[in-house]
């Protein structure tokens, strides 16, 4: 009787030992994997992130102090900036005045590019102009200094037409300087135009002698007719900031 010949076992492609630890090495880094995912996925919010958060809840606080109270301090980046979702900024605004302060200067307005005023509009308005400025301020728009000062090239025409308009209709007195030349004399309110007559000479010496401004409506003089209508004595100068 010959020895049962052991069926030799196949060699297994990885020895025991080490298949073990491989198991345990797999174990380990599934655990890793699912952890580091974990922990990725609760990481603390960018700044960004967490501004906007602390800007909603704010919003939704139940009074302005604590909205207040919430805006001011976390949402505030490094630099004393405040930077919030656009949708939500003008309600931060109201909630916290100080956000106000903060925020960077927005670039200047580009200047509005100017428009010629119509042919019959600048025809009416130069019809005003010689009834009732053509005698002080002179067809050149020149003026006759050192009494009556001139209206070609001068800020005051082609600047903010509130000014203007309020003393056309109730006069300027006081010190003012225009080429050079102080003057320290009256221009008497101008009697019996319409807003649609001071609009048109407005509109007229602001696109006349040089000058190059846009248009100024009977709206925008009807507003100031209105709020000035109380007002029965001429401008100073100084009161209407022109020096
Ligand atoms: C009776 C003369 C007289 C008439 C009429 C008159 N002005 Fe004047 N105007 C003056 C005087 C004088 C001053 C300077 C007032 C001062 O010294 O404070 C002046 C000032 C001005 C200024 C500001 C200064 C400057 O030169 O830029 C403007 C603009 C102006 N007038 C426009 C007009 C327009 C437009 C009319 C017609 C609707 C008009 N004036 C009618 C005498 C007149």
């Amino acid at each position: 009787m010959s020895e049962p010949t052991s069926p030799r076992e196949p060699r297994p492609l990885i020895p025991g030992q080490v298949a073990s630890w491989l198991g345990l090495v797999a174990f380990f880094a599934a655990g890793a994997l699912v952890v580091g995912y974990a922990t990725y996925a609760s990481r603390p919010a960018t700044t960004t992130d967490a501004d906007r958060r602390v800007t909603q809840k704010a919003l939704r606080a139940k009074s302005e102090s604590e909205g207040q109270a919430l805006l001011t301090g976390a949402a505030r980046h490094a630099d004393g900036t405040f930077r919030v979702p656009i949708e939500t900024a003008m309600a931060v605004l109201v909630a916290d005045p100080k956000v106000l302060a903060s925020f960077k200067p927005a670039p200047a307005p580009v200047a509005a590019a100017f428009v010629a005023a119509d042919e019959a509009t600048l025809k009416r308005g130069a019809a005003v102009y010689a009834r009732t400025c053509i005698v002080c301020h002179q067809p050149t728009g020149k003026g006759l200094p050192p009494v009556f000062p001139s209206i070609a090239g001068t800020p005051i025409v082609t600047g903010n037409p509130e000014s203007p308009i309020k003393f056309i209709l109730q006069g300027l007195m006081g010190p003012i300087t225009v080429d050079g030349i102080t003057f320290n004399s009256m221009m008497p309110p101008v009697a019996g135009v319409t807003d649609e007559d001071i609009a048109d000479v407005l509109t007229y010496v602001r696109q006349s002698f040089g000058n190059k401004a846009n248009a100024v409506t009977a709206a925008q003089v009807k507003a100031v007719r209105t709020a000035t209508a109380a007002r029965t004595t001429p401008w100073n100068t100084a009161e209407l900031g022109l020096k």
